[in-house]
């Protein structure tokens, strides 16, 4: 049996105006007609051995998250709420306290809310792939040959091959590293980007953590109510949850353990992490223009173009991004958008 965890607790703020903390991105229809955590819930939905999934999520967006799934027609195994963000490892040790309760040999695949991926049967068999290692304690990642030396990736370097097929061991795991340490990773040729998912059992995930981050394997354990585990929310303790140390599974547990392996999966990974990965999913046209809403182009190539509220008239420009919301509107050259994040610091020091 196989327990997803969906992680939905990002801002995803280089995604403004679109992305909002109220509604981010993950919980708007960015890619397809279905929001990004729809299509997580429905991309392995049915296949062996998957369970209901575990949706992860900030207390405020409960009912978003409960209405959406409910409109897939997915019942979750249960919704967990945090009372505030803590990053990725308390959000993963919590399922892993919560999980191990109903089932002691849960496996469990976090899988973030917000990635697109194309290929869903070559996805599949990698979580088949890594299956077979997870009983030894093996905690697998899912690696995606680099293309170029982005800095906001783990990376991961691979060693001999494993037990199972297709599964290697890592020599190392680097979390963000910066970009002349990316650059030789990437020319080393055996390095892969971490995708940010990840398959292994919940004891196994809690015991690295008790080795690596002993405060948040005890700070998710009392925070996890046991009385709550029947019901469609599980509210995290508010005192225990808010006293967790805040950090991420990659640089809590994953930079430092042993059990790690790799399963190289070429599977039309993105996680849409800008608006350029965001034009580089979307269906395009002849000039290679992705649109969304009412929008006029006259002579624009290589663009993005949102309107949710009013028309959206472009001319004579290219390699742009556009993207107009009620109350907010972002014009970007394309090659700039990490910068995007910039604006959303900055109105956080207007308010
Ligand atoms: N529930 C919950 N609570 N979810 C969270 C929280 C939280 O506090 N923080 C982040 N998430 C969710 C985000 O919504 C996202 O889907 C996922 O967890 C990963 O968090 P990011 O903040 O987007 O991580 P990252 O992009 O900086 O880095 C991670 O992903 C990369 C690939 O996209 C790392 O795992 C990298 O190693 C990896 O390469
Ligand atoms: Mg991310």
């Amino acid at each position: 049996k196989i327990y997803p965890v969906i992680l939905s607790g990002g801002s995803g703020t280089r995604l403004w105006p679109l992305s909002r903390a109220v509604l981010p991105k993950q919980l708007l229809p960015l890619v397809s007609d279905r929001t990004m955590l729809q299509d997580t819930a429905l991309r392995l939905h049915g296949r062996p051995q998957m369970m209901a999934p575990l949706v992860v999520c900030g207390n405020e967006h409960r009912f978003l998250v409960a209405e959406q799934m409910r409109e897939i027609g997915i019942a979750p195994l249960g919704i967990l709420l945090e009372p505030v963000g803590r990053n990725t490892a308390p959000a993963v040790a919590a399922a892993a306290h919560y999980l191990r309760a109903i089932d002691a040999d849960a496996v469990m695949l976090v899988l973030p809310a917000d990635h697109v991926i194309e290929n869903v049967d070559a996805f599949y068999a990698a979580i088949e792939h890594a299956g077979a290692m997870v009983d030894g304690g093996a905690l697998a990642t899912f690696g995606i040959v680099p293309t170029a030396p982005e800095t906001g990736y783990g990376y991961i370097q691979s060693g001999k091959p494993a037990a199972a097929a297709q599964c290697y061991s890592v020599d190392r795991f680097v979390e963000k590293p910066d970009r002349a340490t990316a650059e030789g990773f990437v020319a080393a040729g055996n390095y892969y980007w971490n995708s940010g998912m990840f398959l292994f059992r919940a004891d196994s995930y809690l015991k690295e953590l008790q080795q690596y981050a002993p405060a948040i394997a005890n700070a998710t354990e009392s925070a996890v109510n046991k009385d709550y585990r029947d019901l469609d929310f599980c509210r995290l303790d508010e005192a225990s949850f808010t006293a967790c140390p805040s950090d991420s599974i990659d640089y809590a547990v994953m930079e430092h353990t042993r059990h790690a392996i790799v399963v190289p999966a070429d599977i039309g990974w993105n996680d849409v992490g800008s608006w350029s990965a965001l034009w580089e999913v979307q269906q395009q046209d002849a000039q290679g223009n992705a649109t969304r809403g009412d929008v006029y182009l006259d002579d624009v190539s290589g663009s993005l173009v949102r309107a949710e509220s009013r028309i959206v008239a472009v001319v004579g420009v290219k390699d742009v991004v556009v993207v107009e919301t009620n109350d907010a509107v972002l014009v970007c050259h394309k090659d700039q958008v990490q910068r995007v994040k910039n604006i959303v610091e900055h109105l956080k020091t207007k308010q």
